[in-house]
């Protein structure tokens, strides 16, 4: 089936169901332009999570990782959310066992509670704040200016970029991001010496030696709008691969370089591709609506416990309008 032929499909679909799609900037290129071209949304995670409370439509079909939908339901309690994968995790949601976080928190019950957006739902039940990668450093910095002590997890890179920002008095949580992760240095300085006309851009959950190496640290959104603003032919980026479509399709003259995952003798897991997000394949928007077992649910007491942190951040953000440049 040719592009145009998924795109009538999918669009009647959308309507017969009264549905629309929300992607993540990592998810397949086709199911980007897909979710673009059928009047859906394409985004980074606080984006998607504002932007789908605001759609009439009464089922909401994401296209990203399972948090992601989770967060879907949790604003949207009364709609429909399809996930176009169930089995979409996170190494970051995965690495935070409910009842061991639980246990943490409980042990150091004189801090706060900060969880990336990446975690369960479950997990943000017992948080007072979440937060995603656009918003952690303005966040943090606000709670420290109240002398707030803070618990952060999962991810400690990003958790130590935060307070090598910051300052913060933060406890880190061990999780990671297996994409991230893997980033490494030696070969990343090799790639940037041959290219000395380039801008590297790194999201925030790589490790400390690749963000030292950054002229932009950020959310995905960020990044997008510092390669469209980068003056140089050269552009790395050490982010899941799948954002190079917006990257490419914004800057079709630059060329953009995959910061390198495999270091010599290294085993590369994931070389900068999330075995989760690319389960988001085009057949599954054409099955979406009979897969039957995508369906996010999730108790009430659940959604109301985790919609306080989510809607904190999120009028946190508006107050501060952080904006899709950030
Ligand atoms: P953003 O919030 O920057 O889109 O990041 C989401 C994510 O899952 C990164 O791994």
């Amino acid at each position: 089936m040719s592009y145009a032929d998924h795109l009538i499909s999918i669009k009647q679909l959308l309507l017969k169901n009264n549905a629309k799609i929300i992607a993540h900037y990592y998810v397949d290129e086709q199911v980007q332009r897909l979710a673009e071209d059928t009047g859906g949304f394409v985004g980074d995670s606080l984006e998607m999570a504002r932007y789908g409370s605001k759609q009439k439509e009464t089922t909401l079909i994401v296209a990203g990782v399972k948090f992601m939908g989770e967060t879907a339901k949790i604003l949207n309690p009364d709609k429909k959310v399809l996930m176009l994968d169930i089995e979409a995790t996170c190494s970051l949601d995965t690495g935070c066992d409910y009842a061991e976080f639980k246990e943490f928190c409980d042990t150091h019950n004189d801090r706060d509670v900060v969880v990336y957006a990446n975690t369960s739902a479950k997990v943000k039940s017992i948080s007072d704040w979440v937060v995603t990668s656009s918003m952690a450093v303005p966040l943090i910095e606000h709670l420290t200016s109240l002398g707030k002590k803070l618990i952060w997890a999962p991810d400690k890179y990003l958790g130590n970029y935060v307070i090598d920002t910051t300052g913060a008095d933060m406890l880190l949580w061990d999780g990671s991001c297996i994409v991230h992760e893997e980033y490494k240095t030696i070969e990343l300085k090799n790639m940037i010496a041959k290219h000395p006309d380039c801008d590297v851009l790194v999201h925030p959950e790589s490790p400390r030696s690749i963000i030292q190496l950054a002229n932009t640290v950020g959310s995905t959104t960020r990044l997008i709008e510092a390669s469209k603003a980068s003056k140089k032919k050269y552009i790395i980026v050490a982010t899941e691969k799948g954002i190079l479509y917006q990257m490419k399709k914004f800057s079709p003259n630059k060329i953009f370089l995959e910061a390198p995952t495999e270091g010599e003798g290294a085993t590369c897991k994931s070389c900068g591709r999330c075995p989760w997000m690319n389960l988001n394949i085009v057949q599954k928007l054409l099955d979406v609506f009979n897969a039957k077992t995508n369906e996010i649910v999730l108790s009430r007491d659940i959604i109301n416990k985790a919609k306080k942190p989510i809607d904190r951040m999120i009028n946190f953000n508006l107050n501060n309008k952080i904006n899709r440049a950030s």
